[in-house]
């Protein structure tokens, strides 16, 4: 039974997404809430493993559907060890990415369709959905400005892509706001991370205040 409380957070390379988990966390915390923080592709031992093959820059031959397969069997085995048992024992859990990465990366940028990727998905995850997705929105070029600004931060084989890619990748997030609208927030990750955050918190709050 699932008892928690599922977010996501989603967004273009550079958004911010590292630092507004770190704020919502808190931020929840301090109302009391038990936080799990995970991330994907990765998570569990079985995932972060599938992740290097996935992210590995000499893997320069892999398909888009092999692509897209992976992450939907990373996903499924962090699904199950992590995902659900937070879930059933009412934790809050935040996901650096999920399921929309994969609907805007492989469906609407990789253009093996949104569609398609999503029944592979829903193999996946068995229809538990986010209850709710903070999608940080920013040009690509300023996100891309930002990683690279950033010496800590090793760039892997999808960062590699062109700049086209990318601004697919945004369109592809748009459009998904649009069409899960009942559970993705769409916020302006411009400006400082305060000013970020202010415009997060408003949406965590609107949340809270519906299912709490
Ligand atoms: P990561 O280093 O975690 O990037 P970021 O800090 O931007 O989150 O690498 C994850 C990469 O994998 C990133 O480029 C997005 C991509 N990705 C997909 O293409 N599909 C997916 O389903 C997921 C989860 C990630």
């Amino acid at each position: 039974m699932r008892k928690g409380y599922f977010l996501t957070v989603e967004g273009c390379e550079g958004a911010g997404k590292t630092s507004v988990i770190e704020r919502m966390s808190e931020y929840l915390s301090s109302l009391g809430h038990e936080i799990v923080t995970s991330r994907e592709p990765g998570g569990i031992d079985i995932a972060e493993q599938i992740r290097a093959i996935i992210l590995d820059k000499s893997n320069t031959k892999m398909e888009g559907r092999t692509e897209a397969l992976l992450y939907a069997a990373a996903r499924r085995q962090h699904f199950v060890e992590k995902i659900q048992p937070s879930l059933a024992e009412g934790k809050v859990f935040i996901c650096d990415r999920f399921i929309d990465s994969s609907l805007a990366y492989q469906g609407y940028a990789r253009e093996l369709g949104i569609d398609e990727v999503l029944t592979i998905n829903q193999f996946a995850i068995e229809d538990v959905f986010p209850d709710l997705t903070i999608y940080l929105d920013v040009a690509p070029e300023e996100g891309l400005r930002r990683i690279h600004a950033r010496s800590d931060r090793e760039i892997n084989r999808l960062d590699l892509e062109s700049l086209s890619f990318h601004q697919k990748v945004r369109e592809g997030y748009l459009i998904l706001a649009d069409r899960f609208a009942d559970r993705i927030v769409s916020i302006d990750a411009n400006g400082s991370m305060d000013e970020v955050f202010e415009r997060v918190k408003g949406g965590l709050d609107r949340f809270l205040k519906q299912h709490i």
